[in-house]
């Protein structure tokens, strides 16, 4: 799929604005804090109605106003798809074709996006959340039963959690929320595992060419959840310290994906480099992964990455541009790197204002 246009309306720093897109190259040029980030982030909404940074909705009105719209036409497999996002203060709407959608999960089949910005290192290097964010993205897309398999679960995690912080919680009150847990629970755990799987494949293959063979990249999901009544169980044996703790100490919301390079720990003993190459092919691993599960093709909008790697991986990085749509911001390019880049438009983003450059 492509985004063949754009309209923005008081969405953060923008005005009014309506810009065309090419179906291959979008290079967003600019200064610092001038709108390129912001016009990724309102590409990226129209996958998952949220955005990559932040999940205030009200962040993405434009200070001082009190809605934003955002606008774009689609062109997938199926044809055209118009789809507006409206924010107010109290709550977003979202439109598919001109129909209000009751539930966000129905936007996910139109939009596929893949989005790598220099944060996504911290899925390498820092705490699990990152990566089970990364994974939970990941799934939403491909797999709308995921997306309210999570949405649930969260909603009885919390419910739980509230539970176990009253004074002197009954015990006989956790029997329907521990079930209802071990259900969504294992759901999600299971497809982590599974996609964890296939991501691994696609992955230590792109990871294994750009080292040059010399690096094996191996994925592992790593949970405490096997099935749905041994979850349950775990859950009534730590039922006390849960309580003592005041939060369910298991459960998919504390499961990690151990990354190794050659047998060790990348977030440890990895070097820059190897992190680096770890987070790129699990990332164009994505494209192939999206590709294979819906058939469809993902926009690819890269955040200032492109300038942060060196020649061999930017080459690499290239070449997995050729079949698909990509938008590129950066602060300025290196012609001999432009040269490499399919054909395209250029843009010059000051100020919120986006003007084609010729
Ligand atoms: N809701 C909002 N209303 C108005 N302006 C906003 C809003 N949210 C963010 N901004 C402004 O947008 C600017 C940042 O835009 P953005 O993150 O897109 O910059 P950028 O061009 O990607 O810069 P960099 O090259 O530093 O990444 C900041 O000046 C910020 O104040
Ligand atoms: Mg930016």
């Amino acid at each position: 799929m492509v985004f063949k246009q754009l309209e923005l309306e008081n969405f953060r720093n923008y005005g009014n604005q309506s810009i065309e897109f090419h179906e291959k190259l979008n290079l967003l040029l600019g200064k610092n804090a001038q709108g390129k980030t912001n016009l990724l982030e309102s590409l990226f909404i129209m996958g998952l109605g949220k955005s990559f940074r932040t999940n205030k909705d009200s962040d993405m009105i434009a200070f001082g106003k009190d809605f934003a719209r955002a606008s774009c036409l689609v062109e997938g497999e199926k044809g055209e798809t118009e789809i507006d996002i409206i924010y107010q203060p109290d709550g977003k709407i979202i439109k598919v074709d001109g129909m209000k959608l009751s539930r966000s999960i129905d936007l996910l089949e139109h939009v596929y996006i893949v989005v790598f910005s220099p944060d996504d290192l911290k899925i390498i290097k820092e705490g699990p959340e990152h990566r089970r964010r990364f994974l939970d993205r990941e799934l939403c897309q491909i797999k709308p039963v995921y997306y309210s398999d999570l949405g649930n679960y969260k909603k009885v995690l919390k419910q739980r959690n509230f539970l176990l912080r009253e004074k002197n919680p009954d015990r006989n009150l956790f029997s329907v929320f521990d079930a209802s847990l071990a259900d969504y629970g294992t759901r999600i755990t299971k497809e982590r595992k599974e996609f964890t799987k296939r991501l691994q494949e696609l992955s230590s293959k792109i990871h294994s060419d750009i080292s040059q063979g010399q690096e094996e990249l191996k994925l592992e999901y790593e949970t405490d959840v096997f099935d749905k009544n041994q979850f349950r169980e775990l859950l009534e044996k730590n039922f006390e310290s849960d309580v003592y703790k005041g939060h369910t100490g298991f459960g998919p919301h504390k499961d990690d994906l151990k990354i190794e390079v050659n047998g060790t720990d990348i977030r440890t003993f990895g070097s820059q480099g190897q992190q680096r190459t770890a987070a790129l092919s699990m990332k164009l691993a994505e494209i192939g992964l999206i590709r294979q599960e819906t058939g469809c093709n993902a926009v690819l909008l890269l955040d200032d990455v492109l300038s942060e790697l060196d020649s061999s991986r930017q080459r690499f990085l290239i070449d997995a541009m050729k079949d698909i749509q990509v938008f590129i911001t950066a602060t300025e390019i290196d012609p001999e790197v432009r040269a490499l880049l399919p054909e395209g438009y250029a843009f010059h983003v000051e100020q919120g204002s986006i003007k084609m450059l010729t």
